[in-house]
Parts: structure tokens; C-alpha cells; sequence
């Protein structure tokens, strides 16, 4: 996309959530669901960011309709300072020494914590009751986003157990690996641009002004300080973290204390090696005097404390060169380019190939064949290019040019005008049958073992199979001539393959691998619609009326239905005996049947999920706005525009506890 082109999208988003948020807010008759116009809106505050589109007046300035261009800046009373750092042990020692001659004598310990590599924060609760959330800023000066952290699970709302009247502690924001990963390929699978790294995917969502958004992203948060008045001569950053335990906070899982420096060598030795098993992405080992009455005799300088230290592990970074950019098809057709690298030795493992994610990506660091480049593992577990090293020379290749045929089958590529992805569209092409059926057999979904990769590959290339049908109809003759593969696991596969059949609906229904159609989605869908017909059947505007279905999805699952081949699929499929219709619901009464309730607000002890099953288990249903035909407004605390709309309407809005008492 050029600039050109993201003005002219800017413009139509804006006019287009603009008039959502009329039609919602003053018309009474929202437009869109809300997870569309979240959706929007944050591709509108995407290309806003990229390209410096910003505007006063802009949807993305506003929550609810009131104009929020920034953050609110609030002070922190005690600043929040950061870390000496260092990458040499021998600085190690020497820090060590300077507080040995600072205190006069050894008599004091190390705790040796991780360093989470996230985004610092500051939590202050007020009569046990989370009260700010707070950036770090310049340390003097942060921004408030107490609306985003109350969304973060880690951060508990209240505190448990006997707390003081007002209570400050300080943590980090972090994403860990796997959902990190895991988000940022769906938002690669969906066209939409990708985060570099957990710190900055981290980073960028609590920047959000939509808390809502930040909601279904997964960050976490621990904590490593709590701000006590009183001086308790015998305090320790040990006894601190067990006490913010106790209070309810996540804290740091791995903490070491530390008679000398020399065992906080070895703890650095140890993580050194093992950090790469640790489900989230550490930069180094804080370590800190434990005890606090020495701490005040260390005092601290403009910047740091002085009786702590942050000892930095190298980054993972190496430099390698690519000798050709490969592209690789995925389920859905998206063409993913790779680049070929020169083997590198980085993080413990020999790197081959990085992903470039899309043309733009491409383009945006001008990456071309032969270039030098700095390759990095950022948390994802495939590493990416981070940008090109220039020669001096400055002899370099063609620019990276996108072909216009799919590399696998030779179709015609096509790129929609709102993603950023290139797709084959024959869905006979080999790769994405391969990915198809990899997905089929997957654990969330019909969870077929020993059905991997290689045996896929060997499947399709000797084309055994191309549908999912097929794999019903193979035999143990038809398995065992294939590659490492004897009579024994054979007939456990084909075990194994018969066995899928016990599969509930919900997970066939995400087996089949429907664009946008996730787990959760999936469940959903089976859940409202409770066959395979009822949902075959359903139009646009029935699969919208699901809370979390959105026009995007609604269209994609329609679409799915209207080709014939897939119908035929599912046919066979089902003459095979896999489920295409839910259990009977699990209904308790029909209190609720005809019933309509609204959620909106965190509910003191349901979470939305629990509400809405109880809802149905009662024959109601949970629609996403208020609007005249709604019954009932659950509301928890910080409830919103709904109210205030369900307030305007005259509609009953009942609390936890008289939901409770209804459903008694
Ligand atoms: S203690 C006075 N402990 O590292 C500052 N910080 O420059 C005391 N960090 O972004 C900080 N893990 O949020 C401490 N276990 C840990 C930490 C940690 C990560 C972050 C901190 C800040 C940076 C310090």
C-alpha cells in the first residue's frame, strides 16, 4: 500500500466508523457488531500509526464519543527508576565490590530474579481495589492506562487477604511466546501487518485506546515491587514477593537467593543455557541487594539504584546472507515469502530460513536476493530478518518482485484491496491440500495421531489422498508401503482415524478449516446453530446475530457453504459418521425462553462466557447491543454506553445478584 492508498482507506474507515458510532450512539441501531467495528477501528489506527495520518478528529481519538487524543499523564510520586546494565561478568564483580565498600562488609545477599522483557508498570490500589495503571514514561511522568491493565487477567482487580489503605507496586507487561506467536500468525493468515517482537507487540497494544481490543490480546504481567511506608529493619525482596503472592500478584517464578556473587554467577550460567525453554522471552538476570535496611544505605542515583544490576544476555541476534527468497502457500492459499539464508548459528540453533511475512514487509526494509542481513529470533519460534546490512560497495540485486502465478500450482495470484497478503485460489494446489489436511488432523481439531507432516506429505504426493473423505477410506495396505512406515503404526493410524469419528460437532465444524473460523468461532457456530443444515442454511444476517460473529466471518462461512464441492465434502463425511450436530442442549428451564439479555460490565464473580451459558441453559440469548428488543442489561462494574443506551430505553438492568435470585 502507498500513501495514496492509505489516505484513501483512512478516509473511508473514518467515515464508516463514523457513522457506526452515530448509528449506535444516537440512532439506537448499530451498523455493525462490535467486534467488526473493533476491527476496523484498529486497522484505521494501524495505517494512521504507519503512514502519520493523524487526525483530531479521527474515530481512533475517541472512546465511547468522547475525545481521548492521549492518554491522560499522571506523576508518579516515588519515580520509577531503571537499571545499571552490563554484558561482562567481570562488571558483575565489580558492582559487587562497590557495595561491599559502600556497606563496609559482606554480611549481605543477592535475589537473583529474571528480567522479563516487556513494558514496565506501575499498579497503585486504593482500599484493596486496583485504582491506576500507569506507563513508566521519562520515570517522572507516565501515561494512565488504567482501562487497558484492568483487562490484563495476571492483575488482579482486587487484593486478597488484610491490605493497607493505599498500596503501589511495580511490575512488567509481557507477552509470552506461544500466544504471541500464535497471534501474530493469525493476524498474518487475516492480511494484517505483524508485530516484531513480544516487547513490541506488548508495547503497541497497551498503547491502545480501545480496551477492548487490548482485551483479546494476550498479555501478562508480574510483579517485582511493592512501595511500603513503614521501615521494617528485617524486610527482604524475598519477603516482599511473598507477600505480593499473597496479596493475589503473578511474581517472578524464578528468583534465587544468593549468599555471594559467585552464585549469582552460576544462576547466570544456569539461565544462560535453560532461558530458551522458558515460555517467555527473558533479556537477562535483575539482581538485587536482598536486604532492604542496605538498600538505604546504598541509595540510588539520578537513573538507577545502586544495589541493583541487570546482567544482559547477549541479544539473539546473528548476521547471515539470503541466497534466495522462496514462497511458501499456506491453508487458505496465502503466499507467505521466505528467505533462504546461508546457515547461522543463533540462539543454539542453525538457522536456514526467516520469514519476510509479505511483500510490504519486503518492501518497507528493501530486502533483496544477496543482501547481508541481521536475522533474529524474536520470540517467535521462526526467526525473521530484521533489516539489511549495507555493503560498502553497494552492489546489490534486483528489487523483490511479487510473481503474478502461484509458485506450487501456476494459478493466477489475487490480492483483496484490504489485506496486505498475496492468495492462490485453486484449492487443489498441493501445498494447501497438504496444509488442509495438517490442519484436519491437528489436536484442537479432529486430533489424529501419527497423521503428521511427513506422512501428509507422502499422502498427497502419491495421492492417496486430496480430501478430507479420503482419509476415511484408506486401508493398512494402502499405508504400509509409504516411507518408515510398518504394519504396526499403520494399523495405529488407521486406528486412530476411525477413532476422530467420536469428535464432538464444534471441533469438525473447525476441522473443516473455514476462513476466520477458529476454536472459539467454531464453538460458537455449533453451539447457536446445533447442525451442520441449520448453519449450511443460515444467511449473512443469522450468523451475525452471534455475539462473536462479525460480517467478516459471517461472509466467509456463507461463502463456504455456497460452493458446491464443500457441501459434497460434508456430505461424504458424513456418511462416514462424523458428527454434524450437536448434543441435545442442556437445558435446566425455559425461564428465560424469548429473552434477550445484553452483557456489559465485569460481572463480580461470572465471567461473560459463564453468564452467557447460563443464559441459554434458561433458553434465553445474548445479543451483543441494547436495542428496543432487549429484555434484560446484566451489569457488572465500569458498565459503559449500553447502560447509559439501556438506561435511555427504559430496559430492566439487573445486577449479578439479581440474576442469581432469577435464576435460583
Ligand atoms: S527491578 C528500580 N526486576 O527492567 C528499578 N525490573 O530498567 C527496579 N524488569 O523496564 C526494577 N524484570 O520493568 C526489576 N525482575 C525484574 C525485572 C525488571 C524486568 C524491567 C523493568 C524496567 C527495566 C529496568
Amino acid at each position: 500500500m502507498n500513501k495514496d492508498q492509505a489516505s484513501e482507506r483512512v478516509r473511508e474507515l473514518r467515515t464508516l466508523l463514523n457513522k457506526a458510532n452515530d448509528a449506535y450512539y444516537q440512532e439506537a441501531a448499530p451498523l455493525m457488531s462490535d467486534r467488526e467495528y473493533d476491527s476496523l477501528l484498529e486497522e484505521l489506527r494501524q495505517l494512521e500509526e504507519e503512514y502519520q495520518l493523524f487526525s483530531p478528529d479521527s474515530p481512533t481519538e475517541r472512546i465511547g464519543g468522547e475525545p481521548t487524543r492521549e492518554f491522560p499523564t499522571v506523576t508518579h510520586p516515588v519515580p520509577m527508576l531503571s537499571l545499571s546494565n552490563t554484558y561482562s561478568r567481570e562488571e558483575l564483580d565489580d558492582f559487587d565490590r562497590r557495595v561491599q565498600n559502600l556497606l563496609g562488609h559482606d554480611n549481605y545477599s543477592y535475589l537473583a530474579e529474571l528480567k522479563y522483557d516487556g513494558m514496565a508498570i506501575r499498579l497503585r490500589y486504593k482500599d484493596g481495589r486496583l485504582d491506576l495503571g500507569a506507563t513508566r514514561g521519562d520515570g517522572t511522568q507516565g501515561d494512565d492506562i488504567t482501562a487497558n491493565i484492568r483487562t490484563i487477567q495476571d492483575v488482579p482487580l482486587t487484593l486478597s487477604g488484610s491490605c493497607p489503605e493505599e498500596l503501589e507496586v511495580r511490575g512488567e507487561a509481557y507477552m509470552e511466546l506461544a500466544a504471541f506467536a500464535k497471534m501474530n500468525s493469525a493476524r498474518e493468515e487475516n492480511g494484517e501487518t505483524v508485530f516484531a517482537n513480544p516487547r513490541n507487540a506488548t508495547a503497541g497494544t497497551l498503547k491502545l485506546q480501545n480496551p477492548s481490543i487490548v482485551a483479546k490480546r494476550p498479555i501478562r504481567m508480574f510483579v517485582y515491587d511493592i512501595l511500603l511506608e513503614d521501615d521494617d529493619r528485617k524486610r527482604t525482596q524475598q519477603k516482599k514477593l511473598d507477600m505480593l503472592e499473597k496479596f493475589g500478584f503473578r511474581v517472578c517464578e524464578h528468583r534465587s537467593r544468593c549468599p555471594g556473587i559467585t552464585d549469582v554467577h552460576r544462576v547466570i550460567e544456569k539461565w544462560g543455557k535453560l532461558r530458551k525453554e522458558l515460555p517467555y522471552e527473558t533479556d537477562g538476570v535483575v539482581v538485587k541487594v536482598n536486604e532492604e535496611r542496605y538498600r538505604d544505605i546504598l541509595g540510588q542515583t539520578a537513573k538507577a539504584p545502586r544495589w541493583a544490576i541487570a546482567y544482559k544476555f547477549e541479544a539473539e541476534q546473528a548476521v547471515s546472507r539470503i541466497h534466495g527468497i522462496t514462497l511458501q502457500v499456506g491453508r487458505l492459499g496465502t503466499i507467505t515469502p521466505v528467505a533462504e539464508l546461508e546457515p547461522v548459528l543463533l540462539a543454539g540453533t542453525t538457522v536456514k530460513r526467516a520469514t519476510l511475512h509479505n511483500e510490504e514487509e519486503i518492501r518497507r526494509k528493501d530486502i533483496r536476493v544477496g543482501d547481508r542481513v541481521i536475522v533474529e529470533k524474536a520470540g517467535d519460534i521462526i526467526p525473521q530478518v530484521v533489516n539489511v546490512v549495507l555493503q560498502e560497495d553497494g552492489q546489490r540485486g534486483e528489487p523483490f518482485k511479487m510473481p503474478e502465478n502461484c509458485p506450487a500450482c501456476g494459478s493466477h495470484l489475487v490480492k483483496l484491496p484490504e489485506e496486505v497478503a498475496w492468495r492462490c485460489t485453486n484449492n487443489q494446489c498441493p501445498p494447501q491440500v497438504r496444509n488442509r489436511l495438517e490442519h484436519f488432523a491437528s489436536r484442537d481439531a479432529m486430533d489424529i495421531d501419527g497423521l503428521g507432516e511427513a506422512v501428509v506429505d507422502q499422502l498427497v504426493s502419491q495421492e492417496l489422498v486430496t480430501t478430507f473423505p479420503d482419509l476415511y477410506r484408506l486401508t493398512t495396505d494402502d499405508l504400509v508401503p509409504l516411507e518408515r512406515m510398518g504394519e504396526k503404526s499403520a494399523g495405529n493410524l488407521i486406528a486412530s482415524i476411525h477413532k476422530s469419528k467420536e469428535k464432538p460437532f464444534e471441533k469438525v465444524l473447525y476441522a473443516l478449516g473455514i476462513r476466520f473460523v477458529g476454536v472459539t468461532v467454531a464453538r460458537d457456530l455449533a453451539r447457536a446453530f446445533r447442525s451442520i443444515d441449520a448453519l449450511a442454511d443460515a444467511s449473512e444476517e443469522d450468523l451475525s446475530a452471534i455475539d462473536s460473529i462479525g460480517p467478516r466471518i459471517a461472509k466467509s462461512v456463507r461463502s463456504f457453504f455456497e460452493q458446491p464441492e464443500n457441501m459434497e465434502m460434508v456430505r461424504q463425511l458424513r456418511e462416514t459418521g462424523l458428527s454434524f450436530r450437536s448434543e441435545e442442549p442442556d437445558t435446566a428451564s425455559d425461564k428465560f425462553a424469548g429473552k434477550a439479555f445484553v452483557l456489559t460490565g465485569t460481572l463480580p464473580t461470572l465471567k461473560r462466557s459463564e453468564a452467557q451459558e447460563h443464559i441459554e441453559k434458561h433458553g434465553g440469548k445474548v445479543t451483543s447491543s441494547v436495542s428496543k428488543k432487549t429484555d434484560f442489561v446484566l451489569a457488572g462494574e465500569e458498565a459503559g454506553s449500553k447502560l447509559d443506551k439501556a438506561k435511555k430505553l427504559g430496559i430492566s438492568i439487573i445486577s449479578e445478584n439479581d440474576f442469581f435470585e432469577m435464576i435460583k
